[in-house]
């Protein structure tokens, strides 16, 4: 095991953080960026991997985000693991963590009007409505506090990665969004900082959402047509299909099945827990 013996930065100061990158760039040094809300896993931990063949010096931020918590959802009790994230960060051989506390990210009076754009539409906005808005809110000032060359994304929040594309963009950003295949365990479940809160029941519940999505649909002509020959969209069919699997395998409500950007995603709740994920069709 290759274990890095440079002993990494850590701060919770905005001034320090820019201080630290502005000295990599003026020695000419590439910045990639990886924000998080910590609880780290797997899946971080490939995104860190992925930053560090892309640039010299990787960013890691971990804060949990209020803005992209409605009241009713799980700020307060998000698992917060800082110290047990800190050694992850620091064995992976990242260079700084920036661990901001609320007031460096959001100083008092200073509101922003960033809203998300068209990627937003649909889907997670349908059920979250606020989340967008916030993950841009804080992407857009953690961008402008690293000013990072490339930022990492994963794959697993699909519609986050297209937002966070489109933020870009708009806002004219000199950052290249890189977006980074899902990390799953051995059963296939997308690694998620949500699945702590999962039984072992639920777990093995979970373990078949990607089982179900990956599924092909039976094609049309081999179900029973309703209302006497009228000709059905096998895409409707193929949501139908997935909705009532992954009810029938234990979820307990299923928020959406689509398609879009080439992939089929959906988000299910267990008990408590949301789950989401996504394949490429
Ligand atoms: P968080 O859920 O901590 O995820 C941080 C990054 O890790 C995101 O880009 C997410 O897509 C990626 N990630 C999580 N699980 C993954 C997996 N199994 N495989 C690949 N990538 C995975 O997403 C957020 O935090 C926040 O919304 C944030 C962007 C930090 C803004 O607050």
């Amino acid at each position: 095991m290759s274990v890095n013996n440079i002993p990494m930065l850590r701060t919770e100061k905005r001034a320090a953080l820019e201080d630290t990158v502005a000295r990599w760039k003026a020695a000419g040094q590439r910045v990639a960026f990886v924000p998080t809300m910590g609880a780290l896993h797997e899946g971080h931990l490939s995104l860190v991997r992925l930053a560090k063949q892309h640039a010299e010096r990787v960013v890691v931020s971990i804060f949990v985000n209020p803005a992209q918590f409605a009241p009713h959802e799980d700020f307060g009790s998000y698992p917060r693991t800082l110290e047990a994230d800190l050694t992850k960060l620091q064995h992976a051989g990242v260079d700084l963590a920036y661990t901001p506390l609320a007031d460096e990210i959001y100083p008092k009076g200073q509101d922003s009007d960033i809203k998300a754009g068209e990627a937003a539409k649909g889907l997670e906005s349908d059920f979250r409505p606020h989340f967008f808005d916030g993950v841009v809110n804080v992407v857009a000032r953690l961008f402008e506090q690293v000013k990072p060359d490339i930022a990492i994304f994963g794959e697993k929040d699909y519609q986050q990665l297209k937002v966070v594309e489109e933020l870009v963009q708009t806002l004219g950003l000199p950052i290249e969004i890189i977006g980074a295949p899902i990390a799953r365990d051995a059963h296939g479940l997308a690694l998620s900082s949500r699945n702590a809160y999962l039984s072992a029941e639920e777990l093995a519940i979970a373990r078949k959402l990607n089982v179900i999505l990956r599924k092909e649909s039976p094609t049309p002509s081999s179900r029973p047509t309703a209302g006497g020959g009228e000709i059905l969209r096998s895409l409707d069919y193929a949501r139908d299909d997935i909705k009532e699997a992954l009810l029938e395998a234990g979820f307990d409500k299923v928020d959406y099945v689509e398609e879009r950007w080439g992939r089929k995603l959906a988000a299910a709740w267990l008990g408590k827990t949301r789950l989401i994920d996504n394949i490429e069709i």
